[in-house]
């Protein structure tokens, strides 16, 4: 195996060039490892967070926590509660990080939620989460930063659609993660055909961070985005806009990393 050092002192951009780098030559052993850790029945499907289940992979858990540290979101809205633990996980980083007035919006389908999972900076909501009366309750308490975390259906048409929905609340700064790009869900291509589909028709509004995949597991590859430019149909969806309607100084990786 072909290791590149990454230290903590390398510029981000020279950072992401190693990252793809490391990722291109390693590309055989990385994809059998990250089968092995997906199809494993004991790693993240037994991961939990206060006792509480959650099913993300460690890496993109700490992923998580480095985005709340620097994007500080006064909002989180998650499709896909579950048992709850990643509410609560994003809930406990807002109160470590002191962002006051941080709230969680959660969406299921189904209340499925651990009886520990409450805190009164989560509001959970039941239903679908492309539902127009569920996406306009969370709307309305939408206040930036915001981060959006997409894991509900992973069939490419629904995501798509969440993509459409949540996509338009975030301004220039914020971040979304699409998640379970990993796989290709049943005949449909899932949530990675999703997202491409939806790039194809918002060209040069996101940057895909692969510095979020540094740790070389995640099961969001191509999934971290943050909005680098405003989307001309929605570029007045979300009142106070905490960014100004610019551009960010990042490159728009969308088309490399393809
Ligand atoms: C992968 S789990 C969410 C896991 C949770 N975010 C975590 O990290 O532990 C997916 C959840 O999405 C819910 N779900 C499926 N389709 C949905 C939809 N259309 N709207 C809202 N929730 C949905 C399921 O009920 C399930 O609980």
């Amino acid at each position: 195996m072909t290791t590149q050092m990454v230290s903590g002192s390398v510029p981000l951009d020279e950072a992401r060039r190693n990252i793809r780098e490391t990722q291109r030559v390693n590309a055989e052993v990385l994809q059998q490892f990250h089968e092995v850790f997906y199809n494993a029945t004991f790693t993240w499907g037994m991961t939990s967070f206060t006792g509480i289940g959650l099913t993300k992979a460690p890496s993109d858990l700490w992923m998580y926590q480095e985005l709340l540290t620097i994007h500080r979101p006064q909002t989180i809205i998650e499709t896909g509660t579950y048992q709850g633990g990643s509410a609560m996980w994003f809930a406990f980083l807002m109160d470590v990080l002191n962002i006051e007035d941080g709230r969680i919006f959660t969406v299921d389908l189904e209340d499925q939620r651990d009886i520990r999972a409450r805190h009164p900076r989560v509001t959970f909501l039941e239903g679908n989460s492309t539902d127009p009366a569920i996406v306009k309750q969370i709307t309305a308490h939408v206040k930036g930063p915001l981060l959006v975390s997409l894991d509900s259906d992973h069939a490419s048409d629904h995501v798509r659609t969440e993509l459409d929905v949540y996509g338009a609340l975030c301004q220039v700064g914020d971040w979304l993660v699409v998640e379970d790009t990993n796989v290709a869900w049943e005949s449909d291509g899932g949530a990675r055909a999703g997202a491409e589909g939806y790039l194809r028709r918002h060209p040069g509004e996101w940057f895909q961070d692969i510095l979020r995949e540094r740790y070389l597991v995640s099961m969001h590859p191509g999934g971290w985005w943050q909005r680098v430019a405003a989307c001309p149909h929605h570029a007045a969806s979300r009142k106070g806009s905490h960014a100004a309607r610019r551009r960010l100084d990042v490159p728009d990786l969308s088309e490399a990393q393809r």
